[in-house]
């Protein structure tokens, strides 16, 4: 602040003078009218109205002023100070509103949007149709067994009366597990089959056994419309005494029904499997023709005019396995099936191409509803 001024020099004070104070506010409402955000406004106040604002400066000097001056310039740069504050406040309250309806409009929630529209997945039609399987068998008292993908070979084949060198292990073109260092042998394949699950139910649970088990396969199949080198399927198994086949029809017959519903004709033929004796292949009437087609009434796409389809394989546990099993094959028989469960999809839902159950395309399964 500068000392009184003895000399009542007005022309040093010329920041007091009526058109300088005018001016500075001026140019203070203007900064203060042309602010467009709380920052440029902030920035007008200190410029126009801070401490080292020309305004403020200047107020600083009316000490200087001769008597009759000082108030008047008093009252001239209050005023300006008055208008200025008023004008700030009064931008500061239009930008609060501004942002107040910008947040209204940006924020705004739509509450007639539909909010049930979020993709939502589907069970895949293979663990459905596992599941209803398994199901039926559950009712009947069975129990669920689980068996490792990576399975030993001895439990894959050797156990299962696979000789050695028998052509039956070539039935199955096998994924071997290569051993460590590079070793060609691990001992261990991705298992052919559910059938390994059958040992190690008769291994681990105590007779009588009745056990389904659902589960991955995998064989070096090529990819194509009916083949894929991984796949699922549904084993069964039952050891009590005096099992016969009869007791195996009957299991077969609640599988069929559950998938096709009740009424279907069931017919075993002879087959080969090492693990079972006598081994049989299972058919099914055809469930859409019912065997009409082969009895002279219009050809029938679905089971080829045939009557029959071809659902699973099945036998009596040949007492060689349950001897490995440390079962006394003079007491206890057995019996046991074994199907796939994308070829049965596939015949039941009539699908051409077994690549549909495996390229995760969710639209696929959400065909398939809700069932159980
Ligand atoms: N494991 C046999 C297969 O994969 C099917 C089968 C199971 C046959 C049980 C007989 C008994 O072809």
């Amino acid at each position: 602040m500068s000392a009184p001024n003895k000399a009542y020099d007005p022309v040093r004070v010329t920041a007091l003078a009526p058109a300088e104070v005018q001016r500075m506010l001026d140019a203070g409402l203007a900064a203060i009218s042309g602010a467009g955000s709380f920052d440029e406004l902030k920035e007008a106040r200190l410029a126009h109205l801070g401490g080292r604002s020309p305004l403020v400066l200047a107020s600083a000097e009316i000490g200087a002023l001769p008597p009759e001056a000082k108030a008047e310039a008093g009252r001239r740069v209050g005023e300006a100070k008055r208008l200025l504050g008023e004008a700030h406040a009064g931008r500061q309250r239009e930008l609060e509103a501004d942002r107040d309806q910008r947040v209204l409009v940006d924020e705004v929630a739509d509450v007639t949007l539909p909010w049930d529209r979020r993709a939502s997945g589907a069970r895949h039609p293979v663990a459905m149709l596992a599941d209803r399987l398994a199901d039926v068998f559950i009712g009947m008292g069975y129990e669920i067994a689980e068996g490792p993908e990576i399975e030993a070979e001895w439990y894959n084949f050797d156990a299962l009366n696979f000789p050695p060198d028998h052509p039956a292990r070539e039935m199955q073109d096998t994924f071997f597990v290569a051993g460590r260092d590079g070793a060609a042998h691990s001992g261990k394949v991705l298992r052919t089959h559910t059938s390994p699950v059958q040992i190690r139910a008769m291994l681990s649970r105590p007779l009588p056994v009745y056990v389904v088990s659902p589960g991955k396969c995998f064989r070096a199949d090529a990819l194509d419309a009916t083949h894929s080198p991984v796949f699922h399927q549904i084993e069964g198994l039952a050891v009590d005494e005096g099992l016969t086949m009869a007791d195996l029809r009957g299991a077969i017959s609640a599988f069929v029904e559950a998938m096709f519903g009740p009424g279907l004709r069931t017919r075993l033929r002879p087959d080969f499997f090492p693990f079972t004796e006598p081994s049989a292949d299972v058919s099914m009437e055809c469930h859409v023709c019912r065997g009409a087609s082969a009895r002279g009434g219009s050809p029938c796409r679905v089971c080829k005019s045939q009557g029959w389809i071809e659902i699973a394989g099945c036998g009596m546990v040949n007492p060689r396995v349950l001897a490995a099993c440390g079962i006394d094959a003079d007491r206890y028989s057995g019996f046991a099936f074994g199907l796939g469960i994308e070829r049965s999809l596939m015949i039941r839902n009539g699908l051409a191409d077994i690549r549909d159950t495996i390229d995760g395309d969710v639209r696929f399964s959400r065909a398939f509803g809700a069932e159980a």
